[in-house]
């Protein structure tokens, strides 16, 4: 089916009481993303006439979801005369014939998983799986096969609590569906809310066609509580994982490693376990050891790790980054940090050797100040750059130094030492002999 034939309406506006958080439910994030960008990024792909609800913590919503997307419609609920999730639908105006509902909590939804919905042609078709433990979903009632109703979980008898087929909570309705039921809606339940799942009900006993569209929770799964956001995120990473390794990355226990949705691998790369790969990172055909955080960066012919720590804007290319080493916007290229390092605001070229105990001291408590190395450097341990400073190519740092801020000429040793004083027997004098 076309994209322009069909109109989605994502609903957003719920507080998400269940979630014990003072964070708007759909703000959430799975894989580094709100849960409400999986939902609008999978839309996106079948639709170009996408509305999300929103309501509670709206200017947040609003804010977020407009520097992540365009073409986004936001529809205001009123929800202190009109709550749930009929309430949500009252001032949505879809453009197209053909309108897909989606809740805003379920961020495994995939374009894939939602095709069914386009290629039936039913008026109202509903999303239903079967699930062990049913709890916390609506039930769906069926009888001769045939969808009669949904009732919640809050509202339902003790038979209907048995019912193992629940509502997954993805609708698709005509225009006309939408705009005949949704003002006849009542509160008359639990919860007092208007519930959209009364919708199914109105429309078979007008005796349209309810078409139940059997579903995978893998990718319907909804997230009500904090448990059920770290289910969907292992299931999002295994999602994630998957795809990479498919793609020539070695993942060694992937299990214990989490990698951002918007991470990307090129070439062959090692991810050892316990790595944490966050943000708009780029790696290419390096080594990332055990235990190493790496946030927005790019990696390159290089190896980082174990336990290293590259912080944003990290540029890394043909580069050793040993353990305890902690990199924040900076390029290195063609470098060896081997141990126990700080490097900040700087830029460090081929060839030269950070000792181990190298700290940029980019902070004057005020400003920030770049440090700036050349070719051939050999920065011998313990050495502190007072940045802002420049250190020309071809230029030794003897151990323990502190370098001012200026620069240090090609060719050069620089050494700030004191002299070493020994004191004689003084160790004898102050614990006595034995
Ligand atoms: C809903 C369904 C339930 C289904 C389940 C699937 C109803 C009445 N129940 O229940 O049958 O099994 O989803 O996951 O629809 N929202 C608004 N405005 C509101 C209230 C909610 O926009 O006033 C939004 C929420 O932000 C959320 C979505 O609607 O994204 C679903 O709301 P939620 O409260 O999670 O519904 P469930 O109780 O899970
Ligand atoms: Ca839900």
């Amino acid at each position: 089916m076309n994209k322009e034939n069909i109109s989605i309406i994502i609903l957003a506006a719920g507080k998400g009481s269940r979630m014990k958080s003072p964070k708007a439910k759909v703000l959430h994030t799975i894989s580094g993303k709100p849960m409400l960008y999986h939902i609008i990024k999978a839309s996106q792909e079948i639709s170009n006439d996408i509305s999300v609800v929103v309501a509670h913590q709206k200017e947040l919503v609003i804010e977020q979801m407009s520097a992540l997307f365009e073409d986004v419609n936001f529809v205001v609920q009123d929800a202190e005369n009109f709550p749930g999730t009929g309430g949500a639908m009252k001032n949505v105006a879809p453009k197209n014939k053909k309108v897909l509902v989606l809740n805003g909590d379920m961020p495994l939804i995939t374009a894939d998983a939602l095709q069914g919905f386009l290629d039936t042609d039913a008026d109202v078709i509903m999303s239903i799986f079967d699930l062990k433990d049913p709890s916390g979903y609506g039930r769906v009632i069926i009888k001769d096969e045939q969808v009669q109703y949904i009732v919640e979980q809050k509202d339902a008898n003790e038979v209907e609590l048995k019912t193992t087929t629940v509502n997954a909570g993805i609708y698709s309705f005509s225009k006309e569906v939408i705009e005949k039921y949704i003002p006849l809606l009542s509160n008359d339940n639990a919860q007092e809310e208007y519930y959209l799942t009364d919708v199914i009900a109105m429309a078979k006993a007008d005796g349209l066609k309810i078409a139940p569209l059997l579903v995978d929770e893998e990718h319907f799964k909804g997230v009500n509580s904090k448990k059920d956001l770290s289910d969907s995120e292992e299931i999002m990473q295994e999602r994630i994982k998957t795809r990479w390794m498919n793609a020539g990355v070695i993942m060694q226990l992937p299990s214990t490693i989490y990698i951002e949705s918007t991470v990307a691998f090129e070439g062959e790369c090692i991810v050892e376990n316990g790595c944490r790969i966050c943000g708009e990172t780029l790696i290419k055909e390096s080594h990332i050891k055990s235990g190493s955080v790496i946030e927005d960066s790019i990696v390159k012919n290089s190896d980082v790790g174990p336990l290293a720590h590259l912080r944003p804007a990290s540029y890394i290319e043909d580069t050793h980054i040993g353990n305890f080493v902690e990199v924040k916007k900076s390029s290195l290229k063609g470098v060896k940090a081997g141990h126990l390092s700080y490097l900040g605001d700087s830029q460090i070229d081929e060839g030269t050797n950070i000792g181990a105990g190298t700290i940029t001291c980019n902070y004057d408590g005020v400003k920030k100040y770049k440090t700036i190395i050349g070719k051939n450097v050999f920065v011998g341990s313990d050495t502190q750059l007072i940045a802002p400073v420049t250190i020309e190519n071809d230029v030794m740092i003897a151990a323990g130094s502190t370098i001012p801020s200026g620069t240090i000429t090609s060719g050069n040793l620089a050494l700030s030492r004191t002299k070493l004083r020994t004191i004689k027997d003084y160790f004898y004098k102050h614990f006595g002999k034995k």
